[in-house]
């Protein structure tokens, strides 16, 4: 499909993230304003699929900036893992003459535009919307910042008990298989240890140094761990903090454990400035490639310039967290 993009879908899908209202909100008035019709998609995918599609106008987006959630809604649609599915949002993309999409979501939102754009033609553009800053191709994914502001909140909270009861804490974030949430957050809070599934540190190594501060006194402890974090790499099932808090206690009768589950209140609350910024920032380009004809692309920030990356791409390649980080966190909470 090669036509002039007259009127586009907007849709948010996969896990929420704080700043995909700011980024909608960008979507529909940058659209608007080059005279697009703009049609917000409901749910995700199953929106388009059951035709739960409206018409947008800047008024819909009035007062969202600062909410955190999506007012389009969210879902992981199971329908549109097959080529049915697909067929049928086209079908219904078709009948509505929407010839444009912006998916705002991550990489298994980026593989249905993607999909979709393959076998059907619609130009479709993406903008990185997960907490979990696990895409290649952008310094930044929508809801990053609040996610690990927030976490970082929790975690100083923690360590007010934990110091006072002399405990060592252990703490899981989100982050689904990548470690960036707790990297930056265990950074922030001066975490004693990271553990994330980006970076191979046995749990043998953990305790005896657990055991030789243990000798030296210091008690006080907190441990992030990435929900993805397998403590054992020959049993996958075996992940995050809950293992760690039984293996360590098992070993280190000794010392008082205590587990904390942060959970989904890593993906709510007002987005913070840099989400919204960014969010305005990526709606806008992601409308401008629509027009300019630079389809099929993941729209990042690298450097602080705008970023295209083939969505095939965006979807293939992963970001990599490198080994040195463990240096750092090693020399800062000694
Ligand atoms: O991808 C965002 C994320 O919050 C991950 O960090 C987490 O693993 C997952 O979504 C949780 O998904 P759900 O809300 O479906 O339980």
């Amino acid at each position: 499909m090669s036509e002039k993009v007259t009127k586009i879908g907007v849709l948010t899908s996969g896990g929420d993230s704080p700043g995909m209202n700011a980024a909608i909100r960008a979507v529909v008035r940058t659209g608007l304003y080059h005279k697009l019709e703009v049609y917000g998609i409901m749910r995700g995918y199953n929106g388009m699929i059951e035709d739960d599609i409206f018409k947008m106008e800047s008024r819909s987006v009035a007062n969202i900036i600062q909410r955190g959630g999506t007012i389009l809604k969210t879902a992981r649609s199971k329908d549109f893992y097959n080529e049915d599915g697909r067929k049928r949002a086209f079908d219904i993309l078709q009948k509505r003459g929407i010839n444009g999409l912006v998916v705002i979501g991550g990489d298994g939102s980026f593989t249905g535009a993607y999909k979709l754009s393959r076998e059907f033609g619609i130009p479709c553009v993406g903008i990185p919307g997960t907490i979990d800053k696990d895409l290649y191709g952008t310094d930044f994914t929508i809801g990053f910042d609040t996610a690990v502001n927030t976490a970082v909140e929790s975690i100083d909270k923690i360590r007010d008990t934990a110091d006072s009861h002399d405990r060592l804490f252990i703490v899981e974030v989100m982050g689904r298989h990548a470690g960036y949430i707790a990297l930056h957050s265990g950074i922030a809070t001066g975490a004693e240890n990271i553990l994330m599934p980006e970076i191979n540190t046995t749990l043998d190594d953990m305790v005896a140094s657990l055991s030789e501060q243990e000798k030296r006194k210091k008690l006080v402890n907190l441990v992030v761990v990435a929900e993805g974090y397998q403590p054992d790499p020959n049993n996958p099932d075996l992940r995050g903090a809950a293992e760690v808090a039984r293996i360590v206690q098992e070993k280190l009768k000794g010392l008082e454990t205590r587990l904390t589950i942060l959970g989904h209140i890593q993906r709510g609350g007002p987005p913070s400035c840099m989400d919204r910024f960014i969010a305005s920032r990526m709606g806008y380009h992601a409308v401008e490639c629509l027009l300019e004809g630079r389809h099929n692309v993941m729209v990042g920030i690298l450097n602080n310039n705008m970023h295209y990356t083939p969505l095939e791409i965006a979807i293939r390649e992963k970001q990599r967290i490198g080994e040195d980080w463990m240096n750092i966190v090693k020399i800062l909470a000694s």
